[in-house]
């Protein structure tokens, strides 16, 4: 059964669409589903059917596995198939903000901030390289670019609409399933006792994922931090006009500029595998640095691939070689519990927990239901820092 997502929540500085926009954007959903529910579990079919025991011997890697499967046709077929669709999502998006980028702007720039939150920019903040050299998840001009002089939105309006679209709808009507999850499922299920007074979100973007915290701990203050300004200027709105008091700044996750000792909670969503191997170490270094005792480090991904077999790793590993994710698979074959002890947390202080990655339940602002949750885990690297003894 195909159940139908809730709309996306029109809040005020979400890029609106015309007819034919939407009926372009209904298309490529369509497609998407296709090939993702369609198509792609015949993947699997051609290992088990065609590829593998045509080998002389058993793949001993995923390397391995995926040299066989490309040169299955209906596998070359499947993957182009995916990588097109990721660009018509897109195309598709792309043409409905740059119809608006200057309204879009505009709206930012004049949305009162009602709810209390603040935005600091700071334009001499380098961007990274592993973000400057190409298109994140094929998104034009990346995070971090910006199309009008002033108070450019474009970047985070594309994330906001073009995400939606790719996620089908199944992030949820506000896009905050994943936050929600951690939130919600974590945080207020398994640390009931934990209220935590500043809370830190590294690589916030539009702040899908932060805006739960400020529901869960209303009494907090509570940051986000991401290094394109775009994103920012739009996260900031968005808060503010769903009235949720929420600080952003323009600062790097491997050195935040924020007082050591100064957060009882520092989290991350689905940040670690867009940065880089020499950053990695860099931004748990900075977490343990900026946590009081007894505060909370947390980063978000997929499972990591060292407890899956390696047909799943192949398959999930699509990202790092057609979704120009170059630091996918390298990010989830990476011991997280390693990199968290060398940054200081001692080893008992550090564990992994799952949690259901689709948690939507109550964010439908429309009225609509959101039945269920979307398939699949999110791994979460859990780090308390200690408290003196
Ligand atoms: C996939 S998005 C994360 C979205 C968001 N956390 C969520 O769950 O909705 C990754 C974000 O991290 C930001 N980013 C990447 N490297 C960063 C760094 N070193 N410091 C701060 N932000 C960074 C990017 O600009 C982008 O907005």
């Amino acid at each position: 059964m195909t159940v139908t997502p809730p709309k996306q929540f029109a809040h005020a500085v979400l890029p609106s669409a015309t007819l034919d926009e939407r009926a372009r954007e209904d298309a490529v959903r369509t497609l998407r589903r296709t090939v993702l529910d369609r198509l792609v579990p015949g993947v699997a079919d051609a290992w088990r059917d065609r590829v593998e025991p045509a080998l002389p011997d058993p793949a001993a890697t995923r390397a391995e596995i995926r040299s066989a499967m490309l040169a299955d046709p209906f596998v070359q077929h499947t993957f182009s198939l995916r990588r097109i669709v990721q660009e018509q999502v897109w195309d598709t998006t792309a043409q409905i903000v740059g119809r608006q980028a200057e309204d879009l702007a505009e709206r930012a720039s004049s949305m009162p901030a009602r709810a209390g939150g603040t935005l600091q920019l700071d334009p001499d903040l380098p961007i990274p390289p592993y973000l400057k050299t190409l298109d994140v998840h094929g998104m034009p001009t990346g995070y971090w670019d910006e199309v009008t002089d002033g108070h450019d939105v474009a970047a985070g309006a594309m994330y906001d609409r073009g995400v939606y679209l790719y996620a089908l709808g199944r992030s949820g009507p506000l896009g905050d399933s994943r936050g929600r999850s951690v939130a919600f499922d974590f945080f207020a299920e398994r640390l009931p006792d934990f209220r935590p007074a500043r809370i830190l979100d590294l690589g916030c973007s539009v702040g899908h994922s932060l805006l739960p915290y400020a529901e869960l701990y209303p009494e907090a203050e509570i940051w986000g931090i991401d290094v394109a300004p775009g994103v920012l200027r739009y996260a900031h709105a968005r808060a503010e006009s769903l009235g949720r008091r929420v600080h952003f700044a323009q600062r790097d996750a491997e050195d935040t500029r924020f007082a050591a000792g100064s957060f009882d909670l520092v989290v991350s969503h689905i940040l670690l595998h867009e940065t880089s191997a020499a950053s990695l170490p860099r931004i748990f270094a900075e977490c343990h640095r900026l946590l009081a005792p007894g505060g909370y480090m947390v980063h978000a991904e997929l499972p990591q691939y060292a407890d899956q077999d390696l047909f799943t790793q192949f398959m999930i590993d699509y990202d790092t070689f057609y979704n120009n994710e170059p630091f996918w698979g390298a990010m989830h074959d990476t011991d997280l519990d390693r990199l968290a002890v060398e940054a200081g947390f001692a080893p008992e202080d550090v564990s992994v927990a799952f949690v259901a990655s689709g948690r939507t339940e109550g964010t439908d602002r429309t009225g609509r239901s959101q039945p269920g949750r979307s398939p699949g885990q999110l791994q979460l690297t859990v780090a308390r820092k200690a408290v003196a003894r």
